[in-house]
């Protein structure tokens, strides 16, 4: 079963294709999955207003998406007539960017007569550590992007229970806020990330004293300090210590949801973009208690190969498709089983 998925929920256009085969994983009912293709466009453009500009984004998800189809279908070496499934992301995200991938992906599964599945994106991140590892039920998926901060529970597919959320912003809003107060431009991560490498970690930042995740006081200190500060200031070491602080933080608060739970939890999956934080990546290590499971670089970005997949499975599985009359859910949150406040657990474009 060949699934086309179409991610246009903010400002990646996305196009995933992937081959799912009748074997199954040993010791899983997940089948086995190829990837044939995985093209993503990054929006970089809006680099220049210090962060995505809605409007522009969605324009640019038009001109761009037919190309970066026929790229991914050359890529695959198929035929658009080859496609079974359909699947596209129509929640949550940015509203005409939501339109623009949803009326294509109905627009294509009416002409060619296929089935559509529409997916929540925030679950697409939550099992997209599944297309390349077998991980064992159940397991923590967090997701640490410029929309969501989030520590979910995965009991199986579509059973999530949501254990850690951010009170302000996201892991990746923070850097790209302060990114952007120091004139770095967006997204605010992979600079703050490079300037940082070989750095000390020389400043102490205050305290967070709330027990969900809380980067307000963070942004404050890093407001702060350069202005009271005397002589050139050190950024790489600065930057350096608000990386530390900030991805610390993100693993101990998991840490402890995790050691609240009456099962035993050791796998933690991690996708969004700021997964591919280089201090992130080397940090988990002096955890060893814990296995930190950390996609492909291309997963953990938005993309459309996660898309493919949570709609390939939802097919499989549970013979789940939509009608063509669906609608796109801009702050259409992720159902959580008990856990804690699942309605705040919304969209916020960075
Ligand atoms: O998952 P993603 O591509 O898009 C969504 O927000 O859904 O994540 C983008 C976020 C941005 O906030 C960006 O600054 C952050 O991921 N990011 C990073 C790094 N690379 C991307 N943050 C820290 N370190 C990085 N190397
Ligand atoms: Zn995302």
């Amino acid at each position: 079963m060949i699934v086309v998925g179409i991610e246009t929920t903010c400002d990646e256009t996305s196009v995933g294709i992937l081959r799912f085969t009748q074997k199954k994983r040993k010791n899983s009912r997940l089948p086995e999955v190829e990837e044939l293709a995985l093209i993503t466009l990054s929006q970089d453009f809006h680099s220049i207003y210090g962060g995505v500009v809605p409007e522009l984004a969605s324009r640019a998800h038009l001109e761009n998406i037919t190309l970066v189809l026929k790229e991914a279908l050359r890529k695959a070496k198929i035929d658009i007539s080859e496609v079974d499934i359909i699947s596209v992301a129509s929640e949550p995200g940015l509203p005409g960017s939501l339109i623009v991938g949803t009326s294509f992906a109905k627009g294509l599964a009416q002409s060619l007569s296929k089935s559509i599945v529409a997916v929540n994106h925030v679950e697409a991140h939550i099992i997209s550590p599944l297309i390349e590892n077998d991980l064992k039920f159940p397991f923590a998926s967090l997701i640490v992007s410029g929309g969501h901060s989030s520590l979910y529970l995965v009991e199986d597919i579509g059973s999530y229970k949501l254990l850690l959320k951010t009170r302000d912003d996201s892991v990746g809003e923070v850097f790209d806020k302060v990114a952007k107060f120091f004139r770095f431009g967006y997204p605010g991560g992979p600079i703050i990330d490079y300037i940082s490498a070989g750095a000390n970690s020389l400043f102490s930042f205050p305290e967070i004293q709330v027990e969900d995740l809380s980067f307000s006081g963070i942004k404050t200190f890093c407001v702060r300090t350069p202005i009271n500060w005397f002589g050139p200031f050190p950024l790489p070491e600065f930057f350096s210590s608000f990386q530390k602080k900030v991805i610390d933080e993100v693993i101990d608060k998991t840490i402890k949801s995790l050691k609240k739970l009456e099962i035993e939890i050791n796998t933690v999956a991690v996708s969004g973009g700021v997964a591919r934080n280089s201090y992130f990546r080397r940090r988990v290590k002096d955890f060893p208690e814990i296995n930190f499971v950390f996609p492909s670089p291309k997963y953990c970005t938005d993309n459309g190969s996660m898309i493919a997949f949570l709609g390939g499975l939802k097919k499989i599985l549970f013979s789940q498709e939509s009608d063509l009359n669906f609608d796109i859910r801009p702050t259409g949150v992720l159902k959580s089983k008990g856990g804690i406040d699942w309605k705040s657990d919304i969209f916020s474009p960075s």
